[in-house]
């Protein structure tokens, strides 16, 4: 784990943890509260819940002249052979795109070190972890994660009717794996861990994660989203795809939206026991929303590691510029393994975006731990000096 100026007397002192269930806020209440915070002139709100709280501006006209950080997107991406494979696929687009899902499904099971039949596909993962979501929690139940997480499949667990039980993340930013286990109960569905961790960036042990995987599988499946796990320092051999492999009751999510540049082609796949995918499977058809450019564009990354490779080592160049940067202007920021960074800011999240969109920078802003956070995506080099630039004349 790579250190921080975050001084360990400074997160003692974060006082009580914020174990238990924590209320959250359903889409519908946070699109009110967006329509009803532009009418008061609060154009910064996005999404609150009173423990969890997340800006980001609206999307408007002026997009274009923006520094874009704030979404953990790849500046490199796609790969110039995946775009070329996308444009050639589209003169096939009256045919659905089963036959070329079914080889890049042969492609990614050998890679995995898995059968075929233990794949899901989805435009995204987002979408399987919002229909694992759906299918686990229709009767209700409760998921397990660390707070802070991402929030896909509790947001969506919520509002069919599951309950969150949240446990905040230890002193060194990783997952508290044994407040986690001793959490299970009879109601629980299933266990939601996001390995490096959104918003935090920070990665949990990767022995004591598979060990701990190992046993709670044996009585509630476990879900890793390994969304950012490429950019990590070990990258895929700390996979937990391997337990996966020995037929453990573990999901494992992965997305082409980071390290493979294609956010915006909406693909990504999951793992795990043909059993448990097959309960997803009955309600939900994970592949019908994938495009076939898409699959070709993501069938012809895999087979692009030298691009993959370099994009990481870019990435890593300009994380630790801007760790540095950090660490000599005296902001507290957590570990990261990712193409993220979040740090802490002396001033209320909504008030730092309006300071630092004035400046052409789009970051988002959290609300945690009753303390403000900024985020910033890893850019390119030029994108991190703007950064940097406009911190020191916010903070001058
Ligand atoms: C942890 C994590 N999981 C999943 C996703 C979803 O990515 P996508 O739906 O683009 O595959 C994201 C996106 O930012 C993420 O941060």
């Amino acid at each position: 784990m790579k250190t921080s100026n975050f001084s360990r007397r400074e997160w003692l002192k974060k006082g009580t943890l914020s174990l238990g269930a924590l209320a959250l806020v359903p889409h519908e209440i946070w699109s009110n509260n967006v329509i009803k915070a532009q009418k008061e002139g609060k154009t910064f709100l996005y999404n609150s819940n009173h423990q969890f709280n997340e800006f980001t501006p609206p999307f408007t006209k002026e997009e274009n002249t923006l520094t874009i950080l704030r979404s953990n997107e790849n500046p490199y991406g796609p790969p110039p052979k995946s775009a070329k494979a996308f444009q050639d696929e589209v003169f096939n687009g009256n045919r659905y795109a089963w036959k070329t899902l079914n080889e890049l499904e042969e492609k990614i099971a050998k890679n995995e070190g898995i059968n075929k039949n233990q794949i899901l596909m989805g435009p995204g993962s987002s979408d399987l972890l919002e229909k694992v979501a759906m299918v686990f929690f229709q009767n209700g139940g409760n998921v397990i994660s660390a707070d802070p997480s991402y929030m896909s499949l509790m947001v969506v667990a919520k509002s069919v009717g599951g309950n969150w039980k949240s446990y905040k993340l230890l002193d060194d930013a990783q997952h508290d794996l044994d407040a986690m286990e001793a959490g299970i109960d009879e109601n629980t569905k299933l266990v939601y861990i996001c390995n490096p961790n959104n918003p935090t960036g920070s990665i949990t042990d990767a022995k004591k994660l598979r060990d701990f995987c190992s046993r709670v599988s044996e009585k509630v499946p476990v879900f890793v989203d390994e969304a950012y796990l490429e950019l990590s320092e070990n990258g895929l051999r700390d996979s937990m795809n391997t337990l996966v492999a020995e037929g453990k009751n573990v999901i494992v999510a992965r997305t082409f939206s980071k390290i493979h540049g294609m956010a915006g082609l909406r693909i990504g796949y999951a793992i795990g026991k043909k059993e448990t995918l097959d309960i997803i499977s009955e309600i939900t058809r994970g592949g019908m929303g994938i495009t076939g450019p898409s699959v070709a564009a993501a069938t012809t990354s895999l087979e692009n590691q030298d691009f993959l490779d370099a994009c990481k080592t870019k990435i890593t160049d300009a994380r630790i510029y801007t760790m540095r940067y950090l660490k000599d202007k005296n902001f507290s920021y957590l570990p990261s393994e990712t193409n993220f960074i979040i740090f802490e800011i002396p001033m209320e999240g909504s008030a730092f975006l309006k300071k630092i969109y004035a400046k052409n920078v789009a970051v988002k802003s959290f609300k945690f731990w009753d303390k403000n956070w900024c985020r910033v995506s890893i850019g390119t080099m030029d994108e991190m000096k703007l950064f940097t630039k406009a911190m020191t004349e916010i903070f001058a």
